[in-house]
C-alpha cells in the first residue's frame, strides 16, 4: 500500500514537464556567453522533467524596436517565450550594461511582455576585474520592470577569456559551479512555486 502511494505522489511529479527558454545576448562567433549559458542549460535538463530551448539571436530576424513588424522570427520568440514556465537570460557587459541584443530580444516579446509573471535567472559575463554586475543590475531593472520575477542569485563571471580551453571546456571549477547554479535556483523555484495544474 505504502509502495503504491509513493508511487502514485511521482507519477504526479514526474506528469509536470517545465519548459524553460534560455537567451543567448551575444552574436559574436566564438561568444563567451554561448558557452557559458550552455553549462547553466545542461544543469537545468540534468532535471529529468526540465525541458530548454536555446533562443541565439543569430537564428531570428528581429525588427527593430517599433517597428510595428510582426515578422515570423518575432512570432515564432513570441511563442517560444510564452510557453516557456521560466527564463534564463546570458549577457556580456557591453560598455557598462547588457548587451543591445539582448534588449532587442526583450523589445521584441511585446508590451505587455512574454516574460511577464515568468521567473528569470540571470548570468553576466565580461572580460574585466569587476566582472558583469553592471550588466546584470542593469538587466534586473528591466527585467523587474516588464513584470519577470528575477530570481536573487544571478551569477556575474570576470576574466570570462581565461575561463575555458580552446575545447570549450570550462577549467575553473568554481566559475563552472557559479554558473550551474543560475540553472539550478531556476530549478528550485520552479519546482517550488510554479504550479502547472
Ligand atoms: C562593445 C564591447 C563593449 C565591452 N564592454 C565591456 C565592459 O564594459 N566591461 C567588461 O568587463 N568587458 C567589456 N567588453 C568585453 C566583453 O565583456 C567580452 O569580450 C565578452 O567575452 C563578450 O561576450 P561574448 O564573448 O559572448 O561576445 C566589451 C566588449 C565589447 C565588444
Amino acid at each position: 500500500m505504502r509502495t503504491k502511494n509513493i508511487k502514485i505522489v511521482k507519477d504526479k511529479l514526474d506528469d509536470k514537464n517545465y519548459k524553460i527558454v534560455a537567451i543567448v545576448g551575444s552574436i559574436s562567433k566564438n561568444s563567451y556567453t554561448r558557452k557559458s549559458l550552455n553549462i547553466a542549460v545542461n544543469e537545468i535538463k540534468s532535471h529529468d522533467n526540465f525541458s530548454v530551448k536555446i533562443i541565439d539571436p543569430r537564428d531570428f530576424d528581429l525588427p527593430a524596436p517599433g517597428s510595428g513588424i510582426m515578422n515570423e522570427s518575432r512570432k515564432r520568440l513570441q511563442q517560444i517565450v510564452g510557453e516557456a514556465d521560466g527564463a534564463l537570460l546570458a549577457t556580456p557587459e557591453y560598455n557598462g550594461s547588457f548587451s543591445s541584443i539582448i534588449k532587442l530580444v526583450i523589445e521584441n516579446l511585446g508590451y505587455p511582455s512574454e516574460l511577464s509573471g515568468k521567473p528569470i535567472s540571470l548570468l553576466g559575463i565580461a572580460d574585466g576585474d569587476m566582472g558583469a554586475i553592471k550588466a546584470i543590475e542593469a538587466l534586473r531593472g528591466v527585467c523587474s520592470h516588464i513584470g519577470g520575477y528575477v530570481l536573487p542569485n544571478a551569477t556575474s563571471v570576470a576574466h570570462i577569456n581565461q575561463k575555458f580551453d580552446v575545447d570549450d571546456n570550462c577549467i575553473d571549477e568554481q566559475t563552472e559551479r557559479r554558473i550551474k547554479r543560475v540553472g539550478a535556483e531556476l530549478v528550485k523555484y520552479i519546482s517550488r512555486f510554479v504550479d502547472k495544474k
